[in-house]
């Protein structure tokens, strides 16, 4: 009996929204590709995020840094020194696993088993750097090496000075990023949720010292009501607060907002306090003052950060899982993703209900006028009207135009909502402001 996770990894292969990278060659073991359903889910998860962090606010503007910047940058950052798992060999089956999290890991040899249980003896821990290298230039010589970004928050202190003088910022102000980021995880998985390769969406909110606990109540609370606006079951949500063991190396408090997945509760999201440290470490380190000159005061003093730092790809899985369901209905099981209007990858599939009579071409003009006005849009004419709703149930688009014989003499579609499956009669007039209004969150 396939699991939940089963189901939800071969509809997204066979609807087109992950595939396993290099796919033809064999894989290259837990990477993705996202297809064409997938890109457009990705795309909407960020401008959901982008919306809700920069435009819709005043005190906030993005950046876009290099992945690759100067090797000090990891130095002082403390990553290169500290940015690591403890990881354990088995010496028999060669299984790698964190020392950390043995309790939740399984022998590869024999699955069933525990690390160490094939019989195999456990190496001591070790501590093993999560950093990508590579090297600059056309040669490896020593002093070439620089690392690929474990994170994208470092780009943002980079340029904290660059950002205060071009955008005439002022605490209390954030400087958002999103992008892609680098870890050689010991031991990615569960599908998307863990890859050494992925996007981040962090911002850096730099405050007064004083404000630190309310801006990071603040935040706290505005990205939990992010997901829960985005239509995730608020009783799938969680909020943990590390212990003080568990703290980033640059953190003195941290709280996770965390889902209840099928492999049990994780982390979606972290939003931490990073006080002062990093920008007072790349001043010392690079001689350039990143302090902040308060008018009013006469103050120059170095704000501190609270950063809520969350997965684009896991944020997207966690829509996926939280929306799907299998309704078991009079005849059959109808597989059905239940995605808010604002991440669904398509928003309005244009159904012509037969292919004959002028309904094709009706069904065309409107799909066209839908795209001007950028909604995404999928025209299908082919099999029975009940089925092409079936398909786009499964894909998670929200509403079905379907073009009639009537749409023809009076300019009126059928409007079918995917979650309650009722369907209504509509002028094509009203059309837009009615998806429009469900969009909103
Ligand atoms: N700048 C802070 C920072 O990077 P983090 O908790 O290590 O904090 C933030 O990462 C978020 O990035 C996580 O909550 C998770 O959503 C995502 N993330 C981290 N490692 C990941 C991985 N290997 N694969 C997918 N997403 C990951």
């Amino acid at each position: 009996e396939p699991t939940l996770m089963d189901k939800i990894v071969s509809l997204c292969k066979r609807r087109g929204f992950v595939f396993p990278a290099s796919e033809i060659y064999g894989g290259i073991g837990n990477t993705y590709d996202y297809g064409p359903l997938g890109v457009e889910l990705i795309r909407r998860v960020k401008e959901a995020w982008w919306g809700a962090t920069v435009t819709e606010r005043e005190d906030v503007v993005g950046l876009d840094s290099a992945i690759i910047q100067n090797p000090q940058t990891w130095i002082t950052s403390g990553h290169v020194g500290g940015f690591t798992d403890p990881m354990v060999d088995c010496k028999k089956c060669k299984g790698r696993f964190r020392a950390d999290k043995l309790e939740d890991a399984r022998c590869p040899e024999k699955p069933s088993k525990r690390p160490g249980e094939c019989d195999g003896e456990l190496t001591e821990p070790r501590e093993f750097n999560l950093m990508f290298k590579t090297t600059i230039g056309p040669v490896e010589e020593t002093g070439s090496t620089a690392y690929l970004r474990p994170e994208t928050a470092q780009g943002i202190f980079l340029n904290f000075k660059n950002v205060l003088e071009s955008a005439r910022a002022k605490p209390p102000f954030g400087i958002a990023q999103i992008g892609k980021s680098f870890r050689n995880e010991i031991t990615p998985g569960n599908f998307v949720f863990r890859t050494r390769e992925f996007e981040q969406a962090e911002m850096e909110f730099f405050v007064p010292p004083a404000e630190e606990q309310q801006w990071f109540d603040f935040w706290v609370k505005e990205r939990f009501d992010w997901y829960v606006r985005h239509g995730i079951d608020p009783a799938k949500l969680r909020l943990r607060v590390h212990e003080d063991k568990e703290l980033a190396h640059y953190s003195t408090a941290t709280s996770d907002i965390e889902y209840e997945y099928p492999f049990g509760w994780g982390e979606l999201e972290g939003i931490a306090c990073r006080t002062d440290f990093d920008l007072k470490r790349h001043s010392e380190a690079s001689g350039t003052d990143l302090l902040f000159f308060d008018p009013q005061t006469k103050e120059h003093y170095t704000p501190f950060v609270i950063e809520p730092a969350g997965g684009i790809n896991r944020m997207a899985l966690t829509f996926l899982i939280d929306a799907y369901e299998e309704q078991q209905l009079e005849k059959d099981t109808r597989v059905v993703l239940h995605l808010h209007p604002s991440i669904a990858p398509i928003t309005v599939a244009v159904l012509p209900l037969v292919k004959k009579e002028g309904m094709p071409e009706k069904a065309r003009e409107i799909g066209a006028m839908l795209r001007r006005a950028r909604y995404s849009t999928s025209y299908d004419e082919k099999a029975a009207i009940g089925r092409r709703y079936r398909r786009q149930d499964e894909a998670g688009t929200p509403f079905c135009v379907t073009i009639d014989g009537e749409t023809l003499t009076e300019n009126t579609v059928t409007l079918r909502h995917r979650d309650s499956m009722e369907q209504e009669r509509v002028p094509v007039a009203e059309l837009r402001g009615r998806i429009d209004a469900a969009i909103e969150a």
